[in-house]
């Protein structure tokens, strides 16, 4: 049996692709939420829309400081570890999360293989804490499964060669997967109102580099109010306070978090993108829309090809220059594999029992 745990965002839309594979070869798997991720947008949404199966637990650790946190949920998946290890055979973990971080302690302590998805990412900056998080967790891994060969070359810089695959990007299968359907679904004007939907730029931001430093935070707000477009901001969390105090430039729509399903239908519409998300990244890169990061580095070095996707500091001007200055371009190549990562990824898993 497979123990999977999740516990933010991206992981529930990973999960519900690697499970659906997992599932057609007969794997079992016992879905583990950390609760890292509590509000109804922020998790159970996603379990619904993407068919996910119920997690089989829920360690409703919530959020804390980063050592609570992780404490919290590290102590939680040991005593599930504990009480079903000889059931076990793997430990299955994505991406870069304090909860991936959490299952990879609990599990490498009990000798348990671990399974990481998303291996190989580095953006070099060790004051991220996904840096931290990710380059422990690869260090843990018996199967670690790259989005690209970028990874693979990552993770041989520290020595780290066995158990690795290239598979592909599992995001990318569900953007194949879900996109049709959605757009069948959905109209941009169930989701914002008509007059913000005929031309605007799709902001997210939730880093704490951005988000815990109001000064940047106001800046960037700035350099997308410059834009003559309208600006569509789905507001995580963590920012809810913040926005309260900061000047709100007249063009920016604020809105609750969207779903998946609602994430795509406002990215198709988008004219181009500015976030400081990993995931968002690829999906502008995948939807052909024109990206600013607004961070110092990326992890998805493949994006900045051709300058579909453009790195820009949170400074106002910048944000404003990068984004009057981005456009689409005319060469695309498909990055990150064929879409076949989840069945590929579950077909080593089957091999490696
Ligand atoms: C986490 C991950 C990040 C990932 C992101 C996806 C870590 C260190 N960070 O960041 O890598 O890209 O998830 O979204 O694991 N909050 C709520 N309700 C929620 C969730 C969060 O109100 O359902 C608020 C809380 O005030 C909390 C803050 O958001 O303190 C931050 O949440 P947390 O899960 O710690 O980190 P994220 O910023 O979401």
């Amino acid at each position: 049996m497979v123990v999977t745990v999740i516990g933010a965002r991206p992981q529930f839309v990973k999960a519900a692709l690697l499970s659906r594979e997992l599932g057609k070869k007969g794997i079992k798997e016992v879905i583990i939420h950390t609760g890292q991720h509590y509000d109804y947008k922020m998790s159970e949404v996603f379990f619904t829309e993407l068919g996910l199966p119920g997690a089989g637990i829920n360690l409703n650790a919530g959020s804390a400081s980063h050592a609570v946190q992780t404490a919290e949920i590290l102590v939680g998946i040991e005593n599930y570890l504990l009480e079903h290890k000889q059931n076990i055979s793997h430990v299955l973990l994505y991406g870069d999360t304090n909860s991936t971080l959490a299952g990879a302690l609990a599990a490498s302590k009990l000798n348990i293989p671990i399974i990481h998805v998303e291996a190989g990412l580095r953006s070099y900056n060790r004051s991220m804490p996904e840096e931290i998080n990710r380059v422990l967790t690869d260090h843990l891994s018996t199967l670690l499964f790259c989005s690209s060969d970028e990874g693979v070359r990552n993770l041989k810089k520290e020595g780290i060669t066995k158990g690795v695959h290239v598979s592909g990007d599992i995001m990318l299968d569900a953007f194949n997967l879900f996109s049709g359907i959605v757009k069948a679904k959905y109209r941009i004007t169930d989701i914002i109102p008509e007059r913000v939907a005929g031309n605007y730029i799709l902001l997210t931001i939730h880093r704490p580099v951005n988000t815990d430093n109001i000064d940047n935070l106001s800046e960037i707000l700035a350099g997308v109010g410059d834009i003559q477009a309208n600006v569509v901001w789905p507001v995580h969390p963590r920012n809810k306070e913040a926005i309260t105090k900061l000047n709100i430039p007249s063009n920016i729509f604020i809105a609750d978090p969207f779903s998946y399903f609602e994430m795509m239908v406002v990215l198709d519409g988008a004219k181009k993108v500015a976030t400081d998300s990993g995931g968002l990244q690829k999906e502008a890169y995948w939807a052909k829309k024109p990206c600013v990061t607004i961070r110092s580095e990326t992890e998805w070095v493949e994006t900045l090809h051709d300058n579909w996707n453009t790195l820009a500091s949170p400074r106002r001007e910048d944000i404003r220059n990068a984004l009057k200055k981005t456009i689409c371009h005319e060469s695309w190549a498909q990055l990150y594999g064929d879409g076949k990562a989840g069945s590929r990824i579950a077909h080593h898993i089957g091999n490696n029992p």
